[in-house]
C-alpha cells in the first residue's frame, strides 16, 4: 500500500517542492518500508536538546594512545566495537583475537601486516581484514593511526552484490592476499597477546610464530584499498550510503565514501537527504579529503547519529553543491551502521566535539 498527501515529489530526492526539506523516514537501512515527509522547516534545526539521543562528534586524532599498545574503544555494542590505535616499528608482541574477526583501517602511516599466512603491505587508506584467529603483528615504517572495528563472534563477510553483479563495489583481483616472507628467525622469546572475552592472555614461544612453510584455503587475511572501492552512482537521483557497503558483519556493515561525480539532474539534491535512520546507529570516520556536506569537520574526525534524531547536510551545504565548477564529491570516509545502539566509551566522551549538535543553526 502506498500513499501521498499533500505536497510531494515525482521522484525522491529530486525537485522538491519550493521550499521544502525532504526526509527520508525507512526501516532496515535504506532496505525496508519508506516515505518521504516534505516539511516546511529543516528537521535540524532545533533549539536546544535536553538528553542524550543527540548527534555527536568526536576528534579522534586527540585520543591517547601510547605507540603499540591495545586499541583504544571509542563507541561499542554486544556486535562490534569501534576503537583507535597508533602503531609505530615492530609492535613488540604478536596479537590474536579469540573473540571475533578485525578489520584495521589504515588512516595514516604504512608497513607491513605480518601474519601466519604471509606478509601484507599496506599504506594510507587500506583496509586489512583479520579473521578470528589469525596470529599477526604490526611492523609499521612510519607513526601510523589506525582505525579498528571488531566483530563480535561473526565472520566479516563481502557485501553481496546483487543485481550490479560480482566484480562491481570491487573486483577480487583489488583484493591483495599474504604473500610468504622471510620472518625475524632471531633466537629469543616471542609473545603472542591472545585477547579471549576481552582480557589478555600471553604465550611465549622461542620460535617466531609466524615461521610458516606454506598454506591453502579460503579462509586468510586480505587488505583493500579504499582507493579501489567503486561506488555504485546514479547520475539522477541520489541513491542511498547502503551502494557503498564494503563488509557485512552481523548487526553491522561498513562502508566507504570515495570521491565521485555529483548528480547531474537539475533539481536534483546533490547532499545526503535529511533522515532520523531508525534501525541503524550510524558513525561515520572522516579519512581525507572536504566534507563539503558538514561544516568544522576535519580529516580524523568522527561524527555519531544515534536513531531516533534527524542528521542531514549543513544549512550551506545544499547551495554549496551546486556552486559553479563543482562536479565532485572529494571526500574519503568510513562509515560504520550499527543495528544495534552503540554506547559511547569515556575515552570517546574526553575528545567530544560538544558543540556539534548545534552546527546546523
Ligand atoms: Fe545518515
Amino acid at each position: 500500500m502506498y500513499y501521498t498527501r499533500g505536497k510531494y515529489t515525482k521522484q525522491a530526492h529530486v525537485d522538491l517542492p519550493d521550499g521544502t526539506f525532504e526526509e527520508q523516514h525507512g526501516r532496515d537501512g535504506f532496505f525496508g518500508p519508506v516515505s518521504h515527509i516534505y516539511h516546511n522547516h529543516a528537521p535540524t534545526g532545533w533549539t536546544r536538546i535536553e538528553g542524550e539521543c543527540r548527534p555527536r562528534a568526536f576528534y579522534t586524532d586527540r585520543v591517547e594512545n601510547p605507540a603499540n599498545d591495545e586499541a583504544t574503544t571509542l563507541l561499542y555494542n554486544n556486535d562490534v566495537s569501534l576503537g583507535v590505535v597508533r602503531r609505530l616499528g615492530a609492535t613488540p608482541y604478536f596479537e590474536r583475537n579469540a573473540d571475533g574477526d578485525e578489520m584495521w583501517f589504515a588512516h595514516t602511516g604504512g608497513g607491513t601486516l605480518e601474519t601466519d599466512y604471509g606478509f601484507i603491505p599496506f599504506s594510507k587508506g587500506d583496509y586489512l581484514v583479520i579473521p578470528r584467529g589469525v596470529t599477526y603483528r604490526f611492523n609499521c615504517s612510519s607513526e601510523t593511526f589506525l582505525l579498528v572495528i571488531q566483530s563480535f563472534g561473526t565472520p566479516l563477510k563481502q557485501p553481496d552484490r546483487g543485481m550490479v553483479g560480482q566484480y562491481s563495489l570491487y573486483d577480487v583481483t583489488a583484493i591483495r592476499v599474504p604473500e610468504l616472507a622471510e620472518v625475524d628467525k632471531t633466537k629469543g622469546e616471542y609473545e603472542v597477546r591472545v585477547k579471549r572475552e576481552g582480557e589478555i592472555t600471553k604465550i611465549f614461544y622461542p620460535f617466531n610464530p609466524l615461521d610458516i612453510a606454506g598454506w591453502k584455503g579460503n579462509l586468510f587475511p586480505w587488505a583493500l584499498s579504499i582507493q579501489d572501492f567503486c561506488p555504485v552512482i546514479s547520475h539522477r537521483a541520489h541513491l542511498p550510503p547502503s551502494v557503498h557497503t564494503t563488509l557485512v558483519g552481523s548487526g553491522f556493515v561498513v562502508c566507504s565514501f570515495v570521491p565521485r561525480p555529483l548528480e547531474e539532474t537539475p533539481g536534483a539534491m546533490r547532499v545526503p537527504f535529511y533522515h532520523r535512520n531508525i534501525d541503524f546507529d550510524e558513525v561515520l570516520f572522516y579519512h581525507d579529503g572536504d566534507f563539503f556536506s558538514r561544516d568544522n569537520i576535519k580529516a580524523g574526525m568522527i561524527t555519531f547519529h544515534p536513531t531516533g534524531i534527524h542528521h542531514g547536510p549543513h544549512p550551506k551545504a545544499m547551495e554549496k553543491s551546486w556552486s559553479p565548477g563543482k562536479t565532485h564529491t572529494d571526500e574519503y570516509a568510513v562509515m560504520l551502521d550499527t543495528r544495534r545502539p552503540l554506547k559511547i566509551a569515556d575515552a570517546a566522551r574526553n575528545v567530544e566535539w560538544a558543540g556539534y549538535a548545534d552546527s546546523w543553526k
